[in-house]
């Protein structure tokens, strides 16, 4: 396997919504990205958009995870970018909240990121190098309600965000977390999450719907080798929702 002479990047979730702002603004900086999703079709058709790989994955599978690490260690031979996006949102108030659904919750924004962080992690400190952003939520600040498994499951992310830079900071790897506010996505459109613009628009400093291209510039930012100072933070992009 020849090593690609431009850096690899899986952007898991990119298939669409914020993923896929995101893969698109790290494929402007030159990079080769892995579109790695659940949704094989949507991932193909955004893959051949923005030139890069589709790999149907469920992050929540550790065996899978493991196959997709593999197919782009024998494509490029290098991953140098790692950003976990892919989550699922449920709107259910806490009086209907059984522990099936929490499971159900944690298995992929709480488990699948420590898989993808576990296997992309080994590659990178083997390289001396890596960059690893981690999309959380800015309802771990707000503690917004009908959500309160994803919520806990963003805590865990930002909790998780700040160990592990602790521990791999060492071998040039920094690790960030950002948390975008209610944006307009494909999933966020498709949902009851849709009517919380009205509650959230007048809050912000900035009073429109964010969207995905809101959020991409400051996740890409995170994963250039000159944010090389910046490991174990939070940014809030949020258009000053919660100023936090
Ligand atoms: N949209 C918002 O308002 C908002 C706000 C704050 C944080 N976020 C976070 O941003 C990220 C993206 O949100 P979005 O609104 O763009 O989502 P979305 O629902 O539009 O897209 C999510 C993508 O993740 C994929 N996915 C789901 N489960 C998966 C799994 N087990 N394995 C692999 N892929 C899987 C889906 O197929 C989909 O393509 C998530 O982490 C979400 O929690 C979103």
């Amino acid at each position: 396997m020849a090593k690609s002479e431009t850096q690899v990047a899986i952007i898991t979730g990119s298939a669409q919504g914020i993923g896929k702002a995101i893969a698109s603004r790290i494929a402007a900086n030159g990079v080769t990205v892995v579109i790695a999703d659940l949704n094989e079709k949507k991932a193909q058709a955004t893959a051949a958009e923005l030139g890069g790989l589709a790999v149907k994955v469920d992050i929540s599978q550790e065996a899978e995870v493991a196959a997709l690490v593999a197919t782009v260690m024998a494509k490029y031979g290098r991953i140098d970018i790692l950003v976990n996006d892919a989550a699922i949102v449920p709107f259910v108030p806490w009086s209907d909240l059984t522990f099936t659904e929490w499971r159900r919750v944690m298995a992929v924004n709480v488990d699948g990121l420590f898989l993808m962080c576990r296997a992309v992690g080994d590659v990178m400190k083997d390289a001396g190098y890596g960059r690893i952003v981690n999309i959380a939520s800015n309802v771990f600040v707000a503690g917004t309600p009908n959500l309160a498994h994803y919520v806990a499951s963003k805590g865990a992310v930002i909790g998780f965000t700040r160990a592990l830079a602790s521990e791999v900071g060492q071998f040039g790897i920094t690790v960030n977390a950002v948390a975008p506010g209610l944006t307009e996505s494909d999933g966020v459109k498709e949902s009851p999450h849709n009517e919380g613009f009205g509650y959230v628009v007048p809050m912000q400093a900035i009073d429109r719907k964010g969207q995905p291209e809101d959020i991409a510039p400051a996740v890409a930012f995170l994963t250039t080798e000159e944010a090389r100072w910046v490991t174990g933070s939070l940014l809030v992009v949020d258009g000053g929702h919660t100023r936090h």
